[in-house]
């Protein structure tokens, strides 16, 4: 079916007030309050996707034998909505979400969801939830559209009953220190992802293959974890749940290529175009960690960030390992690194205009 989904709302009874919201939208933290709704929409082998609904935010019943609990088929998207100085509210580049889903989607043998219908379930959360967007500087609501296996069947194959789900929650920024330097930890003992892996998915399962090796980050005092390629161990590929670039004292931005290991970030895509404009050459290509610590040590490698859409763009002042560490941890947010944070926030909050026709209203 190609039509365009018709959605029915049933508004929450236990929705909270607007003095209850407030205090949320206050200091919203990330990822730990939602709103008062929910997406639903329903796909079987013999009907596509139907019952498109708006309903109250609330626990999901499953049969224990569902799929997605002991086959892990389930796949997500993160994006965030923006509200403008007018009060209207965007997104950025929905359609590469919804694109990135149906990779996704392809990848873990699940049905694809239309770029038309996963705006649109956008849209509809939107529509009863927008005083749930927060008004506050560098503040947004994340959107967390996902889809998994719901079939009770414990035969190893893609299931025949999948549910997607949109649900929302009030965003500041990702790191509790806020936009300082971040410490990040060479994972040596634990990769990601091997060549035609999961990798380029956004699928639970790379990110449970980050907690281990997160854990060991925190304990080493680090934010994040940094993975080499699984085959030599030798070049950089991302960290649990962001992307990461290098800049040269030229100006030049170097980040790791897309194989099919790491995420295809959209803020990864949108950082090599804004330098691009600005005339920046942009290197995707592999990266050592060897050519990072000598480009560290020879003044070469001025700045490294991180970026995703929780994280936008962050700052690294440090590389840390069992065998040695690098950088420092009070040295200030590089130039460039800040200015584009500046200038893709910009964009997305409507402070500049949207050259690229990135946003999206909702
Ligand atoms: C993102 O939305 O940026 C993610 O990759 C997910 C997670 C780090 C919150």
């Amino acid at each position: 079916t190609t039509f365009p989904l018709a959605f029915s709302t049933t508004p929450s009874q236990a929705a909270r007030d607007e003095a209850e919201r407030e205090e949320i939208l206050a200091d919203p933290g990330f990822g730990k309050h939602f709103t008062d709704h929910m997406v639903q929409i329903t796909w079987t082998v013999d009907g596509g996707w139907h019952d498109a609904e708006v309903v109250p935010y609330g626990p999901i019943t499953l049969d224990p034998a569902a799929s997605v609990l002991h086959y892990a088929q389930e796949i997500f998207e993160g994006l965030k909505a923006y509200r403008h100085a007018d009060g209207s509210i965007w997104s950025f580049r929905p359609e590469a979400n919804a694109l990135r889903l149906q990779r996704s989607a392809e990848r873990l043998a699940l049905p694809q969801l239309s770029t038309e219908d996963f705006i649109e379930s956008l849209r509809q959360l939107i529509a009863v939830d927008r005083s749930w967007v927060p008004s506050a500087h560098e503040t947004s609501l994340y959107l967390r559209p996902f889809m998994y296996a719901s079939e009770s069947f414990l035969g190893v194959r893609s299931a025949h009953k999948v549910d997607y789900r949109v649900i929302a929650s009030p965003a500041g920024t990702y790191f509790t220190g806020g936009i300082r330097p971040l410490s990040i930890w060479l994972s040596t003992d634990y990769t990601r992802a091997g060549r035609g892996g999961l990798g380029a998915a956004k699928t639970g399962g790379n990110y449970a293959a980050s907690l281990l090796p997160q854990e060991e980050a925190y304990r080493n005092g680090c934010a994040q974890v940094l993975f080499l390629d699984s085959d030599e161990g030798k070049y950089i590929e991302e960290l649990g749940g962001m992307n990461v670039f290098l800049v040269r004292h030229d100006g030049t931005l170097i980040t790791p290529e897309l194989r099919g290991t790491i995420l295809e970030g959209i803020t990864r895509e949108s950082v090599i175009r804004l330098a691009k404009d600005r005339g920046h050459a942009v290197e995707e290509r592999p990266i050592s960690v060897q050519e990072w610590r000598d480009g560290v040590a020879s003044g070469e490698i001025t700045e490294v960030f991180a970026c995703g859409t929780a994280a936008v763009i962050t700052p690294i002042g440090v590389l840390k390992s069992r065998d040695f560490e690098i950088g420092d941890a009070s040295a200030e947010p590089g130039a460039l690194t800040m200015s584009l944070r500046e200038e893709l926030t910009d964009i997305q909050y409507g402070r500049k205009p949207d050259r690229h026709g990135w946003l999206t209203q909702l």
